[in-house]
C-alpha cells in the first residue's frame, strides 16, 4: 500500500469488543482512509460515532470486502470461520478476535510485546489471530521472566469478568444482580448458574480431559505465542461478577532462580506492564483500576516459599482493551507500520 493508509472494517461492530475497537481507533489515532463497520442484518442501518461522524452499519456479506485493506474481526467463531476466509480471498488481510483460527499452524497469533516478529506469517491465509484474552495479560506478564530465567511451569488461576461472554452477559449480571437486590425472580439466560453473587468455575465447554475449553486455550496458546511447547501450563478458569476487568493469580516455576525484586524490576521496564505493588499501602492491581485502560498491572510479586524457584504474582487488565480491541488494534499498526 503506497501512502499506508488502509481502507479499514470493523466485523462485529455492534457487540462489546466491536464498539471498544472503534474507540481504540479513534484514541490511538490510527491512520486510516476509510472505516466501515459491519454486523448482522439485525444491526444494519444502526449508526455509531467515529471522529465526530456517523458511520451507518451495513450486515456483512461475503461480498463486503471489495475495498477493505484491514477487517478487525469480533463477531464470534461461526462467522469468522465463514467469513474470514471470504475476506482474505478480497485481498483483505484479517485480524481475529476468535478462537476460530488461533491454533491453525498457517495462522500467527500475535501479542505485540511478546512475538511481533510472528506477524510476518500472515501472508499465508491472510489472517492473523488475536489470543484469548486470559491468555494475552498472562503472557505479556510473564515473557520477560520467561526471557530471565526460563518458565518450567505455569499455575493459573482467572477472575474472569462477565463483559467477556459480550453484551448479552453484561445485561445479565445487572438484571439479576437487581433482581436479587429486589428480592425478585432471577432470570437467567447466558450462564448455567445465576453469576450476580456467585463464581462459576465454567468459560467455555467442558473437554474430555475435565478442563474447559477456555483452560486449554490457555494452555495452547501460551505455547505458540511463546514459542516455547515445554512450559507446563495448567489452568482453572472461572467466571466472576465484574462488569470489565480479568484478575489472575499466577504461580510460577522457573529454571533458574529469579527474586521476587528482580522480577519487580524486570516487570518495571517490560513493555505494556505497570508494577502495582505496595501492599503496606493496600496498593495492587484491581479490576476497577484496569478497566478504561490498556496496561497490565502486576502485583503481590513473591517469592513462592513451597519450593526453591518460585514467585506468585496477581495480574490483571482491561479484557476488552488489551484483551481484545487493543492487542487486535496493536496487530493492525504493526501490520500497516511494517509489512503493508
Ligand atoms: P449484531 O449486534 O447485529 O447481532 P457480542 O460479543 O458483544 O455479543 O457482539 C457480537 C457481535 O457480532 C455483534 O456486533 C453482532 O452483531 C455480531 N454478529 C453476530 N453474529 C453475526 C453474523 N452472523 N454476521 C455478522 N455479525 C454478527
Amino acid at each position: 500500500m503506497s501512502d499506508k493508509k488502509p481502507n479499514v472494517a470493523v466485523v462485529g461492530a455492534t457487540g462489546a469488543v466491536g464498539n471498544q475497537m472503534i474507540a481504540c481507533l479513534e484514541e490511538r489515532n490510527f491512520p486510516l482512509k476509510s472505516l466501515r463497520l459491519m454486523a448482522s442484518s439485525r444491526s444494519a442501518g444502526r449508526r455509531l460515532p467515529f471522529r465526530g461522524e456517523q458511520i451507518t452499519v451495513e450486515e456483512l456479506t461475503e461480498d463486503s470486502f471489495g475495498d477493505v485493506d484491514i477487517a478487525l474481526f469480533s463477531a464470534g467463531g461461526g462467522t469468522s470461520q465463514r467469513f474470514a476466509p471470504a475476506a482474505a480471498r478480497s485481498g483483505c488481510v484479517v485480524v481475529d478476535n476468535s478462537s476460530a483460527w488461533r491454533m491453525d499452524p498457517d495462522v500467527p497469533l500475535v501479542v505485540p510485546e511478546v512475538n511481533p516478529h510472528a506477524i510476518a506469517g500472515y501472508t499465508t491465509k491472510g489472517i492473523i489471530a488475536n489470543p484469548n484474552c486470559s491468555t494475552i495479560q498472562m503472557v505479556v506478564a510473564l515473557n520477560p521472566i520467561h526471557q530471565k530465567a526460563g518458565i518450567r511451569r505455569i499455575v493459573v488461576s482467572t477472575y474472569q469478568a462477565v463483559s467477556g461472554t459480550g453484551m448479552r452477559a453484561i445485561e445479565e449480571l445487572t438484571r439479576q444482580t437487581k433482581a436479587v437486590m429486589e428480592k425478585k425472580a432471577c432470570p437467567r439466560e447466558v450462564y448455567p448458574h445465576q453469576i450476580a453473587f456467585n463464581c462459576l468455575p465454567h468459560i467455555d465447554v467442558f473437554l474430555d480431559n475435565g478442563y474447559t475449553r477456555e483452560e486449554m486455550k490457555m494452555v495452547n496458546e501460551t505455547h505458540k505465542i511463546m514459542e516455547d511447547d515445554a512450559i507446563a501450563v495448567t489452568a482453572t478458569t472461572v467466571r466472576v461478577p465484574v462488569f470489565y476487568g480479568h484478575s489472575e493469580s499466577i504461580n510460577i516455576e522457573t529454571r533458574t532462580h529469579i527474586g521476587a525484586d528482580e522480577v519487580r524490576s524486570l516487570l518495571e521496564k517490560a513493555p505494556g506492564v505497570a508494577v502495582v505493588d505496595d501492599p503496606q499501602e493496600n496498593r495492587y492491581p484491581l479490576a476497577l483500576d484496569a478497566e478504561g485502560q490498556d496496561l497490565t498491572l502486576v502485583g503481590r510479586i513473591r517469592q513462592d516459599e513451597s519450593i526453591a524457584n518460585g514467585i506468585n504474582m496477581w495480574v490483571v487488565a482491561d479484557n476488552i482493551r488489551k484483551g481484545a480491541a487493543t492487542n487486535t488494534v496493536q496487530i493492525a499498526e504493526v501490520l500497516v507500520e511494517k509489512y503493508l
